[in-house]
């Protein structure tokens, strides 16, 4: 029979071949050392790399996210996620740039809360209240890491023992977070926790996001759909009233696309007094259950994000703190040059009876899953 490829081509095709192998990605998890802490204590960065060649990079400080490098339209792996390129920039960092945050993550009023008849006093960091854990939360805390390949996705399984009274909180409290860099390029993140008293707990990721590329520009040209009909507005120190408010009508309205910008320096009472976006949003979506929080699209580069969650709430938090901080490749990270969308149960939960609770018991088990989902898409979104 006649071969359909000549012996020349077929000769190269050979010398090629461990090139070509070489040339398309694995998934894998390589670990290397990310320097120390102040302290002396050994810092890993582990990168988790997909069958696309898209990145993630984290390091045991913190359970810091440190870099997400993900292809826009063009198919060019672009850091979408804001960090630095050192241990001394995190222990430095006044601005949480990708970590896990608890015990509780947003704010506890005036650092007080009463569980089973006693009262536990807490760090007050923020405006005179309790804000993601205290002086020293989960965010300055060196976890301890173990990479796997599982079911051919890239996995970093990170954990940390929270000793009773460790700022304040009660109980021993064991937990774990699981990273998965999946080949539909989703960052997903698993918690689990338990606890030997009863005690409060509300984790989440607290990345700062930017789809045109971390250190280039504000976010504001982004275009984001959040999938709520309700916020819980604030005081102005940034606790919940209680009330859970229609966003219809207010420039918190994003039950369609709009731009972060559009509206941001709008003289509603809730942007003047949380300097921006910064606000807690009622998801449509039972709590447990796994659903859409919100999506995000950036038109210069054509990418998105998706974010799923187990939670009830989310935060949006467009970055008004931000103030300059020079960040990894000595870019700078002003004002709202990136935004984060932190899957929390709401804010100050423990002093409000009416918000779904936040105690986890002996014997029982704290769970919460959330999706970060990368994608491209041609053309403007709106037109979609
Ligand atoms: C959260 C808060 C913000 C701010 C940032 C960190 O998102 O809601 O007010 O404190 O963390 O700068």
């Amino acid at each position: 029979m006649r071969s359909l490829i000549s012996p020349s081509f077929a000769l190269i095709l050979c010398l090629a071949a461990p090139l070509l192998v070489h040339a398309v990605p694995r998934s894998g998890v390589d670990k290397q050392s990310f320097g120390k802490t102040a302290d002396g204590v050994s810092v890993d960065l582990y990168t988790l790399t997909n069958k696309h060649g898209a990145k993630v990079k984290i390091i045991t400080y913190g359970a810091r996210v440190v870099s997400i490098e993900v292809r826009d339209r063009a198919g060019k792996l672009g850091d979408v996620a804001l960090g630095y390129d050192d241990v001394l920039g995190y222990e430095k960092d006044s601005s949480y740039l990708g970590p896990i945050v608890g015990r509780y993550g947003n704010r506890i009023a005036k650092g007080r809360f009463t569980l089973d008849g006693q009262t536990y006093t807490l760090a007050t960091n923020n405006n005179g209240n309790h804000l993601h854990g205290g002086l020293r939360g989960f965010d300055k805390v060196v976890w301890t890491g173990k990479g796997s390949v599982v079911a051919g996705a890239a996995r970093l399984r990170l954990t940390y023992l929270s000793k009773d009274q460790e700022e304040g909180y009660p109980g021993n409290l064991s937990v774990t977070v699981i990273y998965t860099w999946t080949d539909r390029n989703e960052l997903k993140i698993e918690y689990s926790a338990q606890t030997d008293k009863p005690t409060v707990l509300n984790l989440t990721n607290h990345a700062y996001f930017n789809l045109a590329g971390a250190g280039v520009g504000d976010i504001l040209n982004h275009e984001m759909r959040i999938n709520a009909l309700r916020f819980t507005p604030t005081d102005a120190t940034s606790i919940p009233t209680g009330e859970l408010r229609n966003v219809k009508g207010t420039p918190l309205d994003f039950t369609s696309a709009q731009l972060v910008g559009a509206r941001i320096e709008e003289k509603y009472e809730q942007l003047i007094s949380g300097a921006g976006y910064d606000h807690n949003f009622v998801l449509n979506k039972l709590s447990g259950k796994l659903g859409l929080a919100a999506e995000v699209y950036e038109s210069t580069s054509g990418r998105m994000m998706r974010v799923y969650t187990t939670e009830p709430g989310v935060q949006f938090y467009s970055g008004n703190f931000l103030n300059g901080a020079i960040g990894k490749q000595g870019l700078a990270y002003p004002r709202r040059s990136g935004f984060c969308l932190e899957t929390q149960h709401y804010p100050d939960s423990p002093n409000k009876p009416g918000f779904p609770s936040t105690v986890l018991r002996p014997g029982g088990r704290y769970t919460q899953t959330t999706i970060y989902q990368f994608s491209v898409r041609k053309g403007r979104y709106r037109e979609r």
